[in-house]
């Protein structure tokens, strides 16, 4: 492929994304979590497009964008309880795994053969201008190699994906900077992944607890090695050996910090800008305690896995 392109997100950019996309080519955009690497979902060619632009075991579904709850309901069945959640949260940083419509077109690719679909209507401006121009559900997973850290700038996007896509849409940074929360709601509401909506939030409005996620099929998500950057990674360090570049949190030396006062939004937004940002030291990494509670149990999980050992 030749170049991708970088495109702006005013009309003119906003149109040739959404053609490219109908057309089959892979279209890299801003979600309000982390850069999406977007196919027409309805076609299996540009699915498995994606699967190959990421290098990604194809045994992996994928998340469905769309750009509103009446696009979600031709293409899943919900339940009382998806459809409280989707009213709750929705647009926003919430994906929702529910029994998939044969009729809905879904290239049998995204669902990895499941008979369920993950579904998620994202809250950023040019996501969903994208997604209406489109008129087609937009298959995403993170704009990134599969197994390494997700891009939160076009940048990003540009260092792992260049030549391999057709055009990325600048948005800018991604706000929210870790990927949406996971939940399947059949036969109970269960946490798949913590993301960017903190499950007490969902919890609150269910009225009942998350079931924890029990094994079950094997995600890119739910690898234990995912999220990698190339450096080694140490966690809850007070204090780094020398030539450890230290990543803090709260006020702290440190030579990158999430957040200098301690604030899990602020720390979620920058975490992969700063793994990204110290991975290019080429040094060894250390990273400073995180509360395991709202956002810190989605930072803490892509640390984990940034940190567990490499095959
Ligand atoms: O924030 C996000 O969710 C980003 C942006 C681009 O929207 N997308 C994202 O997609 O993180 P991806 O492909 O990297 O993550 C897909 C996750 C996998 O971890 C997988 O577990 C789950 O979605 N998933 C997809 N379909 C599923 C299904 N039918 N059952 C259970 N889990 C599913
Ligand atoms: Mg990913």
């Amino acid at each position: 492929m030749s170049d991708t392109e970088r495109l702006f997100p005013d009309n003119a950019g906003l149109d040739r994304a959404a053609e490219l996309l109908r057309s089959g080519e892979l279209v890299a955009f801003p979600t309000e979590t982390v850069y999406g690497l977007g196919g027409n979902a309805t076609d299996d060619r540009a699915v498995g497009g994606i699967f190959a632009a990421k290098g990604r075991p194809s045994f992996n579904p994928l998340i469905v964008h769309v750009p509103d709850i009446d696009a979600a309901l031709a293409i899943a069945e919900f339940d009382v309880g998806a459809e409280r959640l989707a009213d709750a949260f929705w647009p926003g940083a919430l994906t929702l795994v529910l029994p998939l419509r044969a009729e809905a077109g879904i290239a049998p690719l995204v669902t990895a053969g499941l008979p369920t679909i993950a579904l998620r209507v994202p809250d950023h401006p040019v996501a969903r201008a994208l997604l209406q121009r489109a008129g087609c559900p937009v298959a995403a997973p993170s704009a990134n190699p599969s197994g390494r850290i997700s891009p939160t700038t076009a940048d990003h996007v540009l260092a792992g994906l260049g030549g391999r896509i057709a055009a990325v849409l600048d948005g800018g940074a991604c706000p929210v900077g870790v990927e949406s929360t996971i939940v399947g709601t059949y036969p109970q509401p269960t946490l798949l992944r913590p993301g960017g909506l903190p499950a007490e939030a969902i919890e609150a409005c269910l009225g009942a607890p998350l079931a924890a996620h029990g094994g079950g099929i094997s995600a890119p998500g739910q690898m234990a090695s995912h999220y990698a950057p190339d450096s080694p990674i140490r966690l809850n360090v007070t204090d780094a050996r020398p030539g450890e570049r230290l990543l803090g949190f709260g006020p702290m030396e440190s030579d990158l910090n999430l957040s200098p006062s301690g604030d899990l939004t602020e720390a979620a937004a920058n975490l992969f800008r700063h793994l990204h940002a110290l991975d290019a030291t080429a040094a060894p990494i250390a990273v400073a305690p995180i509360p395991e509670h709202g956002l810190g149990r989605a930072i803490n999980d892509r640390l984990r896995r940034a940190a567990a050992p490499r095959d």
